[in-house]
């Protein structure tokens, strides 16, 4: 079995893979992609509430995912780069209003203060929606695909990931959770695959579909890790501290959020994500060597400490 937070030690020595050097590979392009897109205007209060919320910070999973998955189907490095850079618009969106005094509530978010503490709370409304459309934008824009069937099945499938059959929905189910909770594993997943696992899966399927491939396994994949990664995050909201994690801790259990860890117990929850990562890390066997970093990922996920 996959192990659970396997240490500082562990991570110092991983440090030195592969997959680590990949992964700050990627999310230093998606920042250099962030930036161009997102120019600095001096005096321009919109664009630097956007440039706050989307730049410095973050692990830049969801645009990982998508350049690895779409390196399976060798795709252009570049409209990969897009495509993840668009997915980080949206999550960046989903975290700024996730953190609103009307939803979690937050002060803390990648080391900071929260965009509506830095800027106001009507500014961080307008620079989420800003960053929505600019993802849709920039998925859609000629420079992605030159293939317009495949910048619509994107802009659909993104769309679908973002919404009420997606993160909204999921999000929305969260908070109702807060009120009358969730008895079951079923409905517990149900919202969890909505409100994180939606874009996760997307961003992996997003390869296959620049790629004009079969979408089946990457999408299989993104779906087990998704809710894999809220795992992670629930039961490091138990273990971690503002300090390592960038953002308040200790909060799920008093807001009555719905948890994984709240329905199995810390030792449950990790061992259901450690079921799930090798789960996906099975489906990708069809991939051979090429998706070892997809595999990395699916372990990185649940023994990240922030
Ligand atoms: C946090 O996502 C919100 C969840 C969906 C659990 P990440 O843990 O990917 O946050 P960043 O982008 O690295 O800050
Ligand atoms: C948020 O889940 C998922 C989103 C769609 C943003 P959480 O509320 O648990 O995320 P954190 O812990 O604030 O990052
Ligand atoms: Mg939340
Ligand atoms: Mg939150
Ligand atoms: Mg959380």
């Amino acid at each position: 079995m996959t192990a659970f937070n396997t240490g500082i030690s562990d991570l110092a020595a991983a440090s030195e893979t592969a997959f680590t050097r990949a992964l700050a590979e990627t999310a230093r392009a998606v920042e250099g992609k962030l930036d161009w897109l997102l120019p600095d205007v001096p005096g321009n209060r919109l664009r630097s509430a956007m440039r706050y919320a989307a730049l410095g910070g973050g692990k830049r999973l969801r645009p990982f995912l998508a350049v690895q998955s779409a390196a399976l189907f060798d795709v252009a490095p570049g409209k990969a780069l897009r495509v993840g850079a668009a997915i980080e618009c949206l999550h960046c969106y989903s975290l700024v209003h996730d953190d609103l005094p009307a939803m979690d509530d937050d002060d803390l978010r990648r080391g900071r203060p929260t965009v509506h503490r830095a800027f106001d709370e009507a500014t961080a409304i307008l620079a989420g929606d800003g960053l929505q459309a600019l993802a849709f934008e920039v998925v859609a824009d000629v420079q992605t695909h030159d293939d317009p069937a495949i910048r619509s099945t994107l802009v659909l499938e993104l769309a679908k990931a973002a919404g009420e059959t997606g993160m909204v929905g999921g999000q929305m189910l969260d908070l109702l959770a807060e009120e009358k909770p969730f008895a079951n594993y079923a409905e517990v997943a149900a919202m969890q695959g909505k409100k994180t696992g939606a874009l996760i899966r997307f961003s992996c399927e997003a390869g296959a579909i620049l790629g004009g491939a079969d979408r089946s396994a990457l999408a299989k994949y993104g779906e087990t890790i998704g809710l894999a990664f809220q795992i992670a995050d629930d039961v490091l909201d138990v273990e971690s501290d503002a300090a390592e994690l960038g953002k308040a801790t200790q909060k799920d259990k008093g807001k009555g959020k719905a948890t994984f860890v709240d329905l199995l117990g810390l030792d449950g929850a990790k061992r259901e994500a450690a079921r799930l990562t090798d789960n996906a890390v099975g489906v990708l066997a069809g991939y051979g060597e090429r998706a070892e970093l997809l595999r990395d990922a699916a372990r990185y996920i649940i023994s990240r400490r922030s």
